[in-house]
């Protein structure tokens, strides 16, 4: 097992290339189960959660290639997902657990095959997350649901019908499922209440370019019209705005300035938007964000919520910020009931954050001090990353497959705008 060894103290400035969304990518890579047809990705970033899907994808029958010369690119790789046929309609245990959106091969699956039996993904770090909305979803366009041994086995032997799909809250994973499954269904398909994320968005777009009849991608209601058939296509994933995101704070807390090439501002205007309310200047470019410091860091505000509020994926980075801010602040979380892990290793290094049930309320301190540090999820490792930039002496962040699942080339990136920082085996 490898770790982090961070030096903190240096102000850092420079361009970091944002590289292609985990969480658009991994959808995005299940659209192959739809069509016959190869399914060609540009910008994939080299992550072990993509590892672990193409795995999962090759096993139900998908040929993965990597695109002569793109495999050892600064840039994101091209990778083709090619399933002429379906060997197997079972995601099982072994490669199920690993990554719990595994789950989304579900729709895909059961739209093409008429059946899939997906293993339960099981508890998480962040929370129960349970699949529910994926199952009921499901049932609303006409497949059976059983669970058995661990396993759902989702069945439409007659194909899908369109339906109305009615979520009670928003979910990002269930939208993405039924949205895959209904464009194979027969009629048309009503989505009410479909999470808004760009994520969302860019899949809708990859899924009409192969023939799909999808409306109102990215609105509270999505409108899928169901084809016989979908074919081939290329596409480009779109950028991560929550890799972008967490080197926005690295440029605020570090007293720094970071162009974070290829970003999009529109996609992360809520993160903008709180780095702003925390002394941070942001100013959007031709190609890209450029995130500066105004030379302090203030107090914030932040509730996570739903897309286009502010994203729960960016709560532990912005915590690591508050606990440096000439102020107090306070940070809710409201998506998942279990996502303050980061808060005693903060603590560690010296941060005082106090949680009463939801809610953090971070009081600011002059300095953080480095320490051994090890976090339980990939966000909350991030938010150490960052607090181990700016701690005096040396940061250790223990568990590094965490970040590696999530942050291509991290201390590369962190080390072209000055960062020093080191992996070392454990
Ligand atoms: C996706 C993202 C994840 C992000 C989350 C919220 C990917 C691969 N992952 O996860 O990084 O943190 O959106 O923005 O894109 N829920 C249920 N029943 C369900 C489904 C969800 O109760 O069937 C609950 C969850 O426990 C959670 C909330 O709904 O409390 C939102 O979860 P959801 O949007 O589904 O998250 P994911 O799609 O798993």
């Amino acid at each position: 097992m490898e770790k982090l060894v961070i030096t903190g103290g240096t102000a850092l400035h420079g361009t970091i290339p944002i590289s292609g969304a985990k969480n658009a990518a991994l959808p995005l890579m299940c659209t192959c189960l739809l069509t016959d047809e190869p399914v060609t990705l540009n910008n994939l970033p080299r992550l072990a959660d993509i590892a672990t899907l193409s795995d999962l994808l090759n096993h139900l029958g998908a040929s993965v290639t990597i695109a002569a010369g793109s495999r050892g690119t600064q840039r994101g790789r091209k990778l083709t997902f090619h399933a002429a046929e379906i060997h197997d309609t079972v995601a099982p245990y072994d490669m199920v657990r690993k990554m719990r959106a595994s789950i989304l091969v579900l729709g895909g699956l059961v739209a093409r095959e008429g059946v899939a039996t997906v293993s339960l993904p099981g508890g998480c770090a962040i929370g129960n997350r349970p699949i529910d909305l994926h199952l009921k979803a499901l049932e609303a366009l006409g497949a059976k649901i059983e669970l058995e041994h661990g396993y759902v086995r989702a069945s439409a032997p007659d194909g899908l019908k369109g339906g109305t799909v009615r979520f009670p809250f928003v979910s990002v994973g269930a939208t993405e499922n039924i949205l895959m499954a209904a464009t194979l269904a027969k009629g048309t398909t009503t989505i009410e209440n479909a999470a808004r994320e760009p994520e969302i968005a860019d899949l809708a777009k990859c899924l009409n370019s192969m023939g799909a009849k999808i409306t109102g991608a990215g609105h509270e209601t999505i409108t899928v019209e169901g084809v016989e058939k979908l074919h081939g296509t290329v596409h480009d994933v779109m950028p991560d705005r929550i890799e972008a995101g967490s080197y926005a704070i690295a440029a605020l807390m570090t007293r720094g300035n970071i162009l974070l090439e290829g970003a999009n501002a529109h996609d992360m205007q809520a993160s903008l938007d709180a780095l702003q309310e925390a002394g941070g200047i942001v100013e959007v470019e031709e190609n890209g964000v450029r995130v500066r410091s105004n030379g302090h860091v203030g107090g914030l505000n932040i509730v996570t919520q739903p897309f286009p509020g502010f994203p729960t994926d960016m709560q532990a980075q912005f915590m690591a910020l508050a606990s440096v801010a000439e102020g107090a602040s306070v940070i809710t979380e409201a998506i998942f009931e279990n996502r303050f892990m980061h808060v005693p290793e903060l603590g560690r290094m010296g941060a005082d954050i106090t949680v009463n049930g939801s809610s953090a309320t971070v009081r600011g301190t002059a300095k953080l001090v480095g320490a051994e540090v090890m976090a339980t999820d990939l966000r909350a490792s991030m938010s150490l990353v960052l607090a181990g930039l700016v701690a005096e002496g040396e940061t250790t962040v223990n568990r590094l497959y965490h970040l590696d699942r999530g942050y291509e080339r991290l201390e590369e990136k962190l080390r072209q705008v000055g960062a020093v920082v080191e992996r070392v085996p454990s």
